[in-house]
């Protein structure tokens, strides 16, 4: 065996274990490694404060039983610097290899240049749900009356629809021949036209709408709501309906009722043990989301509608600054903020770091490490209760204390309950350690159970990738964890036991 040290991108692998997958669940170590990115703009602001957050968490929770090896990996501005390319393969080997990952946000150029790097790492690990909650945190600022009546998780399908990539510039030989073949068919489309194509393919539909059914009945919510636009986009957003509801009806028929069922057999009152599985038409979901905001408890729904419906949801809520998200396969995940690179606060200590922190959140149960998350949510609760919080909230909370970004985080780790009597210093420096053979080629991964479906750039190839078994039906009620992490199951009897608590 090699005695040199596995890197990627010149950087050693610290001392650590590889987290392998198990029906779709991570079977977490104690020590797992697991890669980050920084991101652009704000990106090395946030990301630090999140490393210190989590990783004081994870102490105070398990002592020094348990911590996170970190391994930093380059994409963005930071990578194009250093490697001449804003994802190098040594990125894609690095999560590929240890399956989980961490993110801050990256620029992507619009209309031109190189394609977005958040999607590319979504259909290359085939994160095929972005899962965002949105819940309200006692204190923000908010621009409605009520905000606490929004309590959703969405989950939206993230590697389709016109998302997938299929565009052809104006003039170019593909909108040439895509406009010559339509109008074979009939179809009239000015010749100065681009051309972009949506698809969804009824595996995808399925498996996402799977995710979020089984997700209500691990966390004991009761109404699954479908949003799409089906009455205009019949064959791609009202067939993302209808295999939705296919679906629910093949796997979940003890448990689902729907909305013509709930009033036809039930007089409206949903019976004890049942989920509502209903759906909107998008346009009116965004009215109903404002106005009827408690109606609605997890959301499944199509790439496009559930990139607006998300970011409209967290507005209401109290901003972007404070909305995790989290992009989820059956092999990898892929956590990060939902906002951007903020340019125009970047490098000034003054941006909100809740985001990328409360995505961690997401990670730490993702992983099984239910103690550490409900340290950071409580933190945060605690610290936001506070009004200690950064300038994005302290300019509309008259009574508050701004705090920039380390600030911030110092804060919440004052804020922690005391570390165990008997943790000893968490040592988080970098070892090196020694490199099996073939680990640190771009393709190989060090687990075979980690492997990683590498989906090509083009979505054409969607029904290669395997579908999940029917997962278990038997609820947890787990009403009261705010994170839908744990919402990647296990089909029923294989569910992966991951690290007991500490
Ligand atoms: N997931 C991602 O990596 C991601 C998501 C969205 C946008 N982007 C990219 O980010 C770049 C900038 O995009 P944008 O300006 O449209 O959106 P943005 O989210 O970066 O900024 C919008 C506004 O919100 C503020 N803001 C965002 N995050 C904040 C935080 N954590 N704390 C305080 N204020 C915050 C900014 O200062 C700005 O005023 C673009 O290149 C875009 O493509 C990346």
């Amino acid at each position: 065996m090699s005695t040199e040290p596995v890197k990627y991108n010149g950087v050693p692998v610290p001392a650590g274990e590889t987290i392998s997958f198990l029906a779709g669940k991570p079977v977490t170590p104690d020590c797992p490694i697991i890669p980050f990115i920084e991101g652009d703009g704000i990106g090395t602001e946030i990301w630090g404060a999140t490393r210190l957050v989590l990783d004081a968490a994870i102490a105070r929770a398990y002592g020094s039983k348990r911590r996170i090896a970190w391994l930093e990996v380059f994409a963005g501005d930071k990578a194009k610097a250093q490697f001449g390319k804003a994802l190098p393969d040594d990125t894609l080997a690095a999560i590929k290899a240890f399956g989980i990952a961490i993110k801050g946000p990256l620029n992507t150029p619009t209309g031109g240049g190189m394609r977005s790097l958040n999607v590319t790492l979504r259909q290359t690990f085939d994160l095929y749900q972005c899962v965002r909650p949105v819940r309200y945190f006692p204190g923000v600022p908010s621009v409605v009356k009520s905000p606490q009546d929004l309590d959703v998780v969405i989950f939206r399908e993230n590697t389709e629809d016109v998302y997938a990539g299929i565009e052809f510039k104006i003039d170019s030989d593909g909108a040439k021949r895509v406009i010559s073949l339509l109008d074979e068919m009939g179809i009239k489309v000015l010749a100065d036209s681009g051309i972009g194509i949506k698809i969804m393919s009824r595996m995808g539909s399925r498996r996402l709408v799977r995710r979020a059914i089984q997700y209500a009945i691990d966390h004991n919510r009761k109404v699954v709501t479908l949003v799409h636009k089906g009455n205009i986009q019949k064959f791609t957003e009202g067939a993302f309906r209808d295999w939705g509801y296919e679906l629910a009806r093949e796997e979940f028929a003890d448990l689902i009722i729907t909305e013509a069922d709930l009033w036809a057999k039930h007089n409206g009152v949903l019976p004890e043990g049942k989920i509502l599985l209903n759906d909107r038409i998008a346009d009116a979901m965004f009215f109903e989301v404002l106005t009827k905001p408690n109606k609605f408890s997890v959301i499944a729904t199509m790439n496009l509608n559930g990139d607006y419906l998300s970011d409209a949801c967290a507005a209401q809520v109290g901003g972007l600054g404070i909305a995790p998200g989290a992009n989820i396969g059956d092999k990898s995940a892929i956590f990060e903020a939902t906002h951007g690179t903020a340019p125009d606060i970047a490098g000034k200590n003054l941006a909100n770091p809740c985001s990328v922190i409360l995505s961690g959140v997401m990670m730490l149960e993702y992983l099984g490490w239910k103690e550490a998350a409900q340290i950071v949510m409580q933190t945060v609760e605690k610290t936001i209760g506070a009004r200690t919080v950064t300038g994005d909230l302290a300019r509309f909370m008259s009574d508050s204390k701004q705090l920039s970004t380390s600030e911030f985080a110092q804060a919440m780790v004052d804020n922690m309950p005391p570390l165990p009597a008997a943790a000893v210093t968490v040592d988080t420096t970098a070892t090196a350690i020694a490199a099996p053979t073939t680990a640190n080629e771009v393709v190989a991964a060090p687990a075979a159970a980690n492997e990683v479906v590498a989906v090509p750039e083009s979505t054409q190839e969607a029904e290669a990738r395997p579908e999940t078994a029917a997962p278990a039906t038997t609820a947890s009620k787990d009403g009261a964890s705010a994170s839908p992490i744990d919402t990647v199951t296990a089909p029923a009897g294989t569910e992966t036991k991951v690290s007991p608590a500490g």
